[in-house]
């Protein structure tokens, strides 16, 4: 077992990166570095609360390779989640995707190879595309790569870099693919926050195409327990899918959250569907739950649900500043 004492975490100021840095803070004794940069969708309020002698926040660019060298020495390993994240920026401008998401991942893995470092990898389950709505079949480890955005493909790649630098320079390295997670302090960008919030607001949800995309819903809390275990007892090299049984189509999730705000059910928007739009994804998670004995926690969508509509309800403050914003983004494309 490998047992770290202290960590950096990129992207820790972000949606999941936070929610793994608390996890951390509340279930080991490892120290926390987070490395963000801060980009509109970084927040240093993801971090409070907690202990500065085990959380500390260092705002910077994974890109900076000085700042690195600087940080990199003192831990036992870095575990990447920061990252461009949503597919919608991706389509407008694909441009910081390439930048933090390939050159980024490309800087820390010379980082941790000069300064004989283990790290984790944290990827999405986009990397390996789409499948049809009646296909049996889910992702595995050996599903072939078929990216479809630039964000999925800026994924894709750095996933790719992570695998070639163990191979050719034996650098101790683990990935981990994600299902689609959900859960307080996710940006107001992506679809449950979204729709909670305009909700909130006396606005309409807004679904996109037909709305019989299936995503694989997995609590963030979930995701934190699983990256634990893999950085602490996956075997070095090796990739992991993490995912929690929780297929949905996106027509139902928005019922479910219109119903559980006392919406009438049909009261949303049929909006203009994203270009590239993956059909469904959907985990096959047996490797990591044989191999590491690992189970989610949460495992009642319906109640998950319910949790998450009372934050963003409690803390408007948080979420209240990105809002408009986005929805003028999204607005501008017909969204
Ligand atoms: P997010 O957009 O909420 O957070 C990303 C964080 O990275 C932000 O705090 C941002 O400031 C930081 N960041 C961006 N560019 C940076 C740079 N150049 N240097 C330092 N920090 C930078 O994203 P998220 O949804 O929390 O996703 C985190 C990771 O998990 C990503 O790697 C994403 O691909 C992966 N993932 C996400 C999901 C999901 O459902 N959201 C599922 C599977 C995997
Ligand atoms: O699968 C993991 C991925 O999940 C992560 O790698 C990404 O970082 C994360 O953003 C997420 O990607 P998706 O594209 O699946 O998430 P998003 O929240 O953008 O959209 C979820 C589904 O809802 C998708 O089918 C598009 C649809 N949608 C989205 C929005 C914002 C709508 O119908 N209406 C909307 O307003």
């Amino acid at each position: 077992e490998f047992k770290p004492k202290r960590i950096i975490v990129t992207g820790g100021a972000g949606f999941i990166g936070s929610n793994f840095a608390h996890w951390v803070a509340n279930n080991t004794d490892c120290h926390v570095t987070v490395l963000d940069k801060l980009t509109y969708a970084g927040n240093p309020e993801n971090l409070a609360g907690l202990d500065p002698a085990r959380v500390e926040l260092v705002v910077g660019d994974i890109c900076d390779e000085a700042l690195l060298d600087e940080l990199v020495p003192a831990a036992d390993a870095v575990v990447h989640y920061a990252a461009e994240s949503h597919n919608d920026n991706s389509i407008a401008d694909p441009e910081p995707f390439l930048r933090t998401n390939v050159e980024g991942t490309y800087r820390l893995l010379e980082a941790c190879r000069r300064h004989g470092k283990r790290m984790h990898h944290v990827s999405t389950d986009e990397v390996y595309g789409d499948l049809a709505l009646d296909d049996p079949a889910r992702f595995t480890e050996e599903t072939p790569y078929r990216p479809s955005s630039p964000y999925s493909s800026s994924k894709a790649a750095s996933d790719m870099l992570v695998r070639a630098w163990h191979r050719t320079y034996g650098l101790p390295v683990t990935i981990s693919n994600c299902s689609n997670n959900y859960g307080p302090y996710q940006h107001v960008e992506k679809f449950i926050p979204r729709q909670i919030t305009n909700i909130l607001d006396g606005a309409r949800p807004k679904l996109y195409g037909d709305g019989r995309n299936v995503r694989d819903w997995i609590h963030t809390e979930d995701h934190s327990s699983a990256v634990w275990a893999i950085l602490t007892r996956g075997r070095v090299g090796e990739t992991y899918l993490i995912g929690a049984d929780g297929e949905r189509d996106n027509v139902t999730v928005l019922r479910d959250i219109l119903r559980a705000m006392g919406r009438p059910e049909d009261d949303f928007d049929w909006v203009r569907d994203r270009p590239g739009h993956d059909r469904r994804y959907a985990i096959d998670a047996a490797k990591l739950r044989r191999e590491l004995g690992w189970e989610p926690a949460h495992t009642d969508f319906a109640e998950g649900l319910a949790q998450t509509i009372a934050w963003y309800r409690d803390n408007e403050a948080w979420w209240r500043p990105a809002k408009e914003a986005t929805e003028a983004r999204y607005a501008a494309q017909g969204q």
